[in-house]
């Protein structure tokens, strides 16, 4: 009951009721560089590292970007503020996780930025479409699992740290600091039955595609004994494509999307045929 009354008093009767509780307010917190982690210490990454981590991942408002190891909370602030988009920055410090949000307060982003106190490796991130992290080496391989079995087309930006073997789609620098960036990609890899269809003709055939990361090679079974290989293939995110000549010696280039067990797109031919084409994975 007295709750209740409380809840609808003004505020000024309230500073009437509590003046010591009004009044008493301790140091701010402060953080120091360098302060320690739970598995790494805090240290800002620079603005102009900041700007152009989320440059890379080219961030627009439809993007939600979750920073992991928010320290003091400017990645999430800068994508909400400069970039539009919905933000979270996950913090295991709960004096840090706080001080960051206040920093979003003070920054006039609170409802589209926000810090949770949490552990990155027990936090759920895969409702993100953008990552952003600046941790340690180890730290990054220890989420690089995680981080691969996201959707197919989140990108993932690091500043200083690699993925190991993951080579990264991009690395740019910045005074000497660096920063890395990766597209996840669809799992590809396997066989495929492979239709294409066009100029009145379709034909049926196997694709086979050899995957690591976002690296693939391949071939399609042209006849009995003819693997025909793939030129030029790509994977970038859940974009394929790739071009082969064909058995009657025409080359054909080949695009499109990867969804699930199945692919398909569109196709042109160097003989001026155009058409499309579809992939079943078997
Ligand atoms: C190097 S700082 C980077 C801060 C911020 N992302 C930036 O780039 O400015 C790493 C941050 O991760 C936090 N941290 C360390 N281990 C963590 C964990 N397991 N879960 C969440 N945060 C963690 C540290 O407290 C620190 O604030």
């Amino acid at each position: 009951m007295q709750l209740l009354r409380l809840a609808g008093a003004p505020l000024a009767a309230l500073l009437i009721a509590f003046p010591a509780a009004a009044q008493q307010k301790g140091p701010a917190y402060e953080p120091q560089v360098g302060q320690a982690g739970k598995d790494v210490i805090w240290v800002p990454t620079p603005d102009e590292v900041v700007d152009r981590m989320l440059r890379m991942a080219q961030v627009t408002p439809n993007d939600y970007v979750i920073d992991l190891g928010a320290g003091d909370g400017k990645i999430a602030i800068a994508a909400a503020k400069n970039f539009g988009a919905r933000s979270m920055g996950i913090e295991y410090n709960p004096e840090m996780a706080k001080h960051a949000q206040e920093n979003v307060l003070k920054a006039g982003a609170t409802g589209k930025a926000r810090i949770v106190q949490g552990d990155i490796f027990v936090t759920d991130f895969t409702q993100a479409t953008v990552l952003t992290m600046y941790l340690l080496p180890a730290l990054n391989l220890k989420l690089r699992p995680q981080v691969l079995a996201m959707r197919p087309g989140t990108r993932v930006v690091s500043h200083s740290f690699t993925m190991d073997d993951w080579e990264a789609d991009e690395s740019s620098s910045m005074d000497g600091r660096r920063a890395y960036f990766w597209v996840v990609p669809a799992n590809v890899m396997g066989n495929w039955a492979l239709e294409v269809t066009g100029g009145g003709a379709s034909e049926k055939m196997e694709l086979t595609l050899e995957q690591r990361y976002q690296k693939i090679e391949g071939s399609v079974h042209l006849g009995a004994a003819v693997q025909g290989g793939l030129r030029d293939a790509r994977l970038r995110g859940f974009n394929v494509s790739f071009t082969y000549v064909d058995g009657k010696s025409v080359r054909r280039e080949l695009s499109g999307r990867v969804s699930g067990g199945r692919m398909e797109g569109s196709y042109r031919a160097d003989n001026g045929t155009e058409g499309r084409w579809a992939a079943t994975r078997k």
